[in-house]
């Protein structure tokens, strides 16, 4: 949803719309992206929150506390040990009221501190104290941001449960260099606000299967064949699903701590050994995963030599198409949903294997255009369905697309329970 659509008028002296109700704690960091933190404290306000920001000492060189406290009509909270005449610790206080903590712009130097617990300041302070939602919209130079310490800390944050990153996006920064670094746009992040606080639990009660990662096929001890796939689709698909309610088995080639059942595999034959354990006891598959077409016929116990020769020879055999076998056995209350990555005819593929694997629904990438797809944080696709419905959603994050799939599903699972009864 986006809260420009609601018109001003209609939130009166009380403010009401899709956050009402909720307190969120704003936190400001000092990068330049801290003026857009000025609009994005009036959004959330507009959209019905109780807004509390607080700013570290360096945020306050950027904007001042006096512009917040106009926008959200609150105190601004600076310094880790003021006074402010109550008994109870003022990081305690704000840390336990709030719903939310979202920390925009958070810089390379706060992502660091955070990942290790460190708090030296009145954020850090109130963002180890809480135990609400956190999210982060880090903001930063390029090279800042691709330093292997940050992507360390943020990785550490990713995984850290109830943590969010909003992923920042490409353009040109406040220095002059281009890339990625810049803060996600206001719209992106009162968007994912508001559906992390809507309390969307429409797949409680649902089991949720979701593969993620790409599938491994050994040649020898020390060589394998694989692809480029990160698993980053897939956990956020299994993360968007879990925060509606379902009950979340996520089966993945690459390791991720999370609190529902996560089980790890390497080849796409024990991808789908995993995968038929859990299907008759799911509502829906979703197979985001890249399992490889082939494997290597025979797999070597030493470690192939090099010889003389300039060639070598590497038989492989089809591996089992896991969708495909269970998109022809899956009964009637069970939704399939596959993802297709295409380098070229996107549309025409995707459509063909929707109805080879006879699916529900379809996602199909063009996994060559730069920044979306493998490895990314950002994804754009087509979603089909078997009814012959095409939409196209452009680039986004990937949990905005999860989040979106999600509802799908929960319509879809939603009819079939009434067609259910009403038979
Ligand atoms: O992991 P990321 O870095 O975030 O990248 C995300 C992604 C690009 C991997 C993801 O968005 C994606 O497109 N996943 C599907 C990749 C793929 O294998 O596409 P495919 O067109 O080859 O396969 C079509 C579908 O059949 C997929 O749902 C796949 O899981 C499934 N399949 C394929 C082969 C096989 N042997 N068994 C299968 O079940």
């Amino acid at each position: 949803m986006n809260t420009d659509d609601i018109p001003e008028s209609s939130f009166g002296t009380h403010d009401t719309g899709p956050l009402d109700g909720k307190t969120i704690i704003l936190g400001v960091s000092g990068g330049i992206a801290a003026y857009k933190a000025c609009d994005l404290a009036s959004r959330l306000r507009k959209a019905g929150a109780d807004v509390h920001v607080v700013m570290t000492p360096h945020a306050k060189a950027f904007v001042t506390p006096l512009t917040f406290q106009t926008l959200t009509r609150n105190p601004v909270h600076c310094e880790q040990f003021g006074e402010h005449g109550e008994w109870k610790p003022e990081h305690i206080e704000l840390a336990q009221s709030a719903d939310l903590v979202l920390v925009a712009p958070a810089t390379a130097n706060l992502i660091a501190k955070l990942s290790t617990g460190i708090c030296d300041e009145l954020l850090g302070t109130i963002i180890l104290a809480t135990q609400a939602e956190v999210m982060l919209a880090p903001a930063m130079n390029p090279i800042m941001l691709e330093h292997p310490a940050t992507q360390f800390n943020l990785g550490v944050l990713q995984n850290r449960y109830r943590y969010e990153i909003i992923p920042p996006d490409m353009g040109e920064m406040a220095c002059g260099d281009w890339g990625t670094g810049k803060m996600a746009s206001v719209d992106t992040i009162t968007d994912m606000v508001v559906s992390r606080l809507m309390a969307n639990r429409s797949l409680t009660g649902k089991q949720i299967l979701i593969t993620a990662g790409g599938t491994r096929e050994p040649i020898d001890p020390v060589r394998f064949i694989g692809n480029r796939s990160s698993g980053k689709m897939g956990i956020a698909m299994a993360d968007a699903a879990h925060a509606r309610g379902a009950d979340v088995t996520l089966i993945t080639t690459v390791e991720v701590d999370r609190s529902y059942p996560v089980v790890v595999v390497e080849t796409a034959q024990d991808m789908q050994e995993a995968v038929e354990t859990e299907f008759d006891s799911c509502d829906a598959l979703i197979m985001t995963a890249a399992v490889a077409d082939y494997r290597p016929i025979v797999v070597s116990r030493q470690k192939i030599k090099k010889t003389d020769s300039d060639d070598i020879v590497l038989e492989l055999t089809k591996n089992p198409d896991i969708l495909d076998l269970l998109g022809h056995v899956k009964r009637k209350d069970q939704v399939i949903i596959g993802f297709a990555a295409e380098s070229d005819d996107l549309l025409n593929n995707a459509q063909q294997k929707l109805k080879r694997k006879q699916l529900d629904l379809i996602i199909g990438n063009d996994i060559t255009v730069p920044d979306i797809g493998f490895g990314s944080d950002f994804n754009a696709v087509v979603i089909l369905t078997a009814e012959g419905t095409r939409e196209n959603l452009p680039r986004m994050p990937k949990r905005a697309i999860a989040d979106h799939i999600c509802n799908w599903l929960a319509n879809r699972l939603a009819n079939l329970d009434h067609s259910t009864v009403a038979k």
